[in-house]
């Protein structure tokens, strides 16, 4: 067998990383199509030597596909994933929009593959900040049991698109020469105010939604549940963007359920889990920063302590590039789950 590769937005900031994960991935491959608006159609795209030539996306565009990864925006998304899975497609969504959908697994590979088995067509890939927080905090689930989560995001501009990070190095540049700049996209595209990042943190990603959290913040509560399938967790954040190009930092606050656990227990679990590479070493100065995660495919760990008041509670930093394993990378490896589970049908 040898798949049909579909990558909706392929222009985009994750699309791009879509296909250079693709190219790396141990799926058997025969050809990759890269989709994305009419804007971008006949533009060429150059991945690892190999170039391919950019696609206006139709319903069409889909027959003869097997596997279609989407990152071109939730109504993209629900414009032409069922139209890819009425021609046969199996469908990778990397927007928020079937994430909550209880027929659609939601699926962080080191964490939860067997809600692979009931797929009806559409996987939904997390948020960026929830993956690196499951990676991270599922190995401790396992040992310990986890009763309470609370998060503070530090999280970088790429997640809002290349014509945000373009935006925030305009501003730089503007502001280092005492110049006017403009804030245009950031906080969100769709609300009504705009603030520039650069030499700036703003405390808003998406829109304001009920009880005033942000939808991303909303994301990584309910997404959180759904994907540890633990309705009983208390899960709190504060999702807040901060002028870094590329790579997700959290401060991640736990309570675990067994009083036996320890930081060195906690270690010692992360240790020898996938997708994690332990950074933490006071004495010198080890610990994770978004610069030495990017580029890169692992979930990094640092500042492991034990709360001073709570027995059971502790901190920890989790950092992870946003767009790798926070956005393409787990798509692929959505992709090879399937394939290793015999859940693509030809
Ligand atoms: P295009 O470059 O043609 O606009 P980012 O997240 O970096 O902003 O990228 C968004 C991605 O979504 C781009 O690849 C973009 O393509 C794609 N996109 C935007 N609008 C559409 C559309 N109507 N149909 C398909 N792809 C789209």
């Amino acid at each position: 067998i040898k798949y049909t590769i579909a990558v909706v937005g392929a222009t985009g900031a994750v699309g791009t990383k879509m296909i250079e994960m693709i190219e790396s991935s141990t799926l058997p491959i025969r050809e990759i199509k890269v989709l994305a608006s009419k804007r971008s159609a006949g533009k060429k795209i150059t991945v690892n030597g190999l170039e391919l030539v950019v696609e206006e996306t139709t319903p069409e565009s889909f027959d003869g596909v097997d596997i279609a990864l989407f990152s071109a925006g939730g109504s993209i998304s629900q414009q032409f994933a069922p139209e890819a899975v009425k021609r046969g497609a199996i469908v990778i969504d990397n927007t928020s929009a079937y994430r909550m959908d209880p027929t659609v697994p939601l699926v962080v590979p080191e964490v939860n593959p067997e809600a692979l088995k009931g797929h009806n067509g559409i996987i939904a890939n997390p948020n960026c900040s929830t993956i690196q927080m499951m990676v991270a905090l599922e190995p401790i689930r396992k040992k310990y049991g986890l009763s309470r989560i609370i998060v503070s995001t530090y999280q970088a501009v790429s997640g809002a698109g290349i014509a945000a990070v373009k935006e925030m190095k305009d501003q730089a540049q503007q502001m280092l020469n005492n110049e006017a700049y403009e804030a245009t996209i950031l906080p969100s595209g769709g609300d009504k105010k705009h603030y520039p990042i650069s030499f700036n943190i703003l405390p808003q990603i998406d829109l304001f939604s009920q009880e005033g959290y942000t939808f991303e913040e909303w994301k990584m509560i309910n997404e959180t549940k759904k994907i540890m399938s633990d309705s009983e967790i208390k899960v709190s954040a504060t999702c807040v963007r901060v002028p870094v190009v590329s790579g997700h930092s959290e401060s991640v606050y736990i309570e675990v359920k067994d009083e036996s656990a320890s930081v060195s227990g906690i270690k010692e679990a992360l240790q020898s889990a996938p997708g994690i590479e332990l950074q933490d070493d006071p004495s010198i100065q080890l610990y994770p920063t978004p610069l030495t995660a990017e580029g890169k495919k692992e979930t990094f760990v640092g500042r492991i302590r034990q709360d001073i008041d709570v027995k059971n509670g502790y901190h920890m930093w989790v950092v992870s590039d946003n767009l790798i394993k926070g956005a393409a990378l787990n798509s692929v490896q959505i992709a090879e789950k399937l394939h290793g589970m015999g859940l693509i049908k030809k």
